[in-house]
């Protein structure tokens, strides 16, 4: 399930204003929602718009592992053929997750309260990230959990077989922590509780009841989100069009903004305010940038995103809104390093255990391409419109957004700009390559880096 193991690296270089009218691929996160909540309804979901990448296809074989039929038909759609909850068979044999710390989460909460044993696998950067944040809460359902080093892949979780409901306050700002125990309680007899201190995208929530899922949220005094779910319901299988996810938006309209004289629109993207933060951050650091032909599908507002070449001005970042824009601080990094100022970014703790650390990646391959920036604990400052900048070659950790972000640093800075291997960016946004030198970028193979 891993991406190629020969590294390809990439160079990008400026030269052309970017152009065109574009859609990216589907949302990561409920493309895979939509695999597993249809894996889990008893008949045939359909899905339109699934996000075909390396990640995205992982979470559709765990789900034929465990006897769903996820497959594609001629027409570009998919259709999951549902189990049933509680009726999930026991794979023959281990399930390998890939770089997916989506994929595998949220597969942890629906098996501890199966009464299956499975054990899951990654790729080095996934089996490097911390898995106790899901599996001590979900030993609470009665799971018996293995992990190596206590909390690392490969783990086994050999589900309950009697589910025991309990209460989880989150302690980190976690979707995936969220989601998990959430999951779990599916397939629990009683009242799942959990208690969101900080909100997190909420797709888990709203695609459950569209599932048919009995969930409700309210704000308790202390302003926190309270999800309450009662267990063992029957989920319907549903239609679910993926609108075109953000974070992979982020990278051409990023682009479009430090490159003189682009005019880029990326069309249908999702606009969850749990998942706009970029834009919000960018409009105030002067982008220009317009949300058009806003509609709703599937129950989420999708709108056209036009963004065109702008003078940026460094701003702070606040840490309330890290959440809403998780993914994109490091393409965001790329902005700021085209602004005027400081740009200071907040509360970026979550950063340092994603698919690299990536307030480190992103400090170093700033530091690399001659980017002035301070690292903090959980801070970054980046100091816009230093002379002469790129020529480095940046270091990508198998992180496909440090990888984008970096080959996006490229197309406007004054010398060209490497990564190491850009093959993780198959994982969530495999037609980047493509997309973008339609638009006019130089991307450009360097030859002999893969087989
Ligand atoms: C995701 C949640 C976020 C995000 C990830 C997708 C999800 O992770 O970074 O890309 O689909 O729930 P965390 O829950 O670790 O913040």
């Amino acid at each position: 399930m891993s991406h190629s193991s020969s590294p390809l690296k990439v160079t990008s270089k400026s030269g052309n204003p970017l152009n065109g009218r574009i859609s990216v691929p589907g949302d990561k996160s409920i493309s895979h929602r939509s695999l597993m909540f249809g894996a889990l309804a008893v008949g045939k979901t359909t899905i339109a718009g699934l996000l075909e990448s390396e990640d995205v296809i992982g979470t559709a074989k765990a789900m034929n592992a465990v006897g769903a039929k996820c497959k594609k038909h001629d027409d570009g759609t998919w259709s999951v053929d549902g189990v049933g909850l509680g009726s999930l068979l026991e794979p023959e044999a281990p399930i390998d997750f890939g770089n997916a710390g989506t994929g595998v989460r949220l597969a942890m909460g629906i098996f501890a309260t199966h009464p299956i044993a499975v054990t899951m696998v990654g790729d080095a950067s996934l089996s490097g990230r911390p898995m106790g944040r899901v599996l001590n809460p979900l030993r609470e359902t009665g799971a018996e959990v293995i992990a190596r080093r206590g909390d690392r892949l490969p783990a086994s979780i050999r589900g309950s077989e009697t589910p025991i409901p309990f209460t989880y306050r989150v302690p980190m700002a976690s979707a995936q922590v969220k989601s998990a125990v959430l999951l779990a309680g599916l397939n629990t007899p009683g009242t799942t509780t959990v208690i969101e201190p900080v909100a997190t995208r909420d797709h888990t929530e709203k695609m459950l009841v569209g599932f048919g899922a009995d969930l409700t949220v309210e704000l308790n005094e202390a302003g926190e989100r309270v999800i309450t779910l009662q267990g063992q319901p029957t989920l319907k299988p549903q239609h679910v069009t993926v609108p075109g996810d953000p974070s992979s938006a982020a990278f051409p309209i990023v682009a479009a903004l430090i490159t003189p004289g682009s005019d880029v629109t990326v069309e249908g993207v999702l606009l969850n305010e749990q998942r706009t933060g970029l834009i919000t951050t960018l409009l105030e650091m002067g982008a220009d940038i317009t949300i058009e032909n806003e509609r709703e599908s599937g129950g989420e507002a999708i709108g056209d995103i036009r963004a065109k070449y702008s003078q940026l001005k460094g701003v702070t970042v606040p840490a309330e809104r890290a959440p809403s824009m998780i993914d994109e601080y490091p393409v965001l990094s790329v902005a700021a390093a085209f602004a005027q100022g400081d740009t200071v970014m907040l509360g970026l703790e979550e950063l340092r255990v994603k698919e690299s650390d990536r307030l480190a990646a992103v400090a170093r391959g700033l530091e690399a391409n001659g980017i002035p920036c301070v690292e903090g604990d959980d801070t970054l400052t980046v100091t816009g419109g230093a002379s002469n900048i790129g020529g480095g070659t940046v270091v990508t950790h198998l992180d496909h957004r440090i990888a984008m972000s970096f080959l996006v640093l490229g197309l406007a800075s004054h010398r060209p700009v490497s990564v190491d291997d850009a093959a993780p960016i198959a994982t969530s946004f495999p037609s980047f390559s493509p997309l973008m030198r339609g638009m006019g970028a130089a991307l450009q193979e360097d030859q002999g880096t893969q087989e």
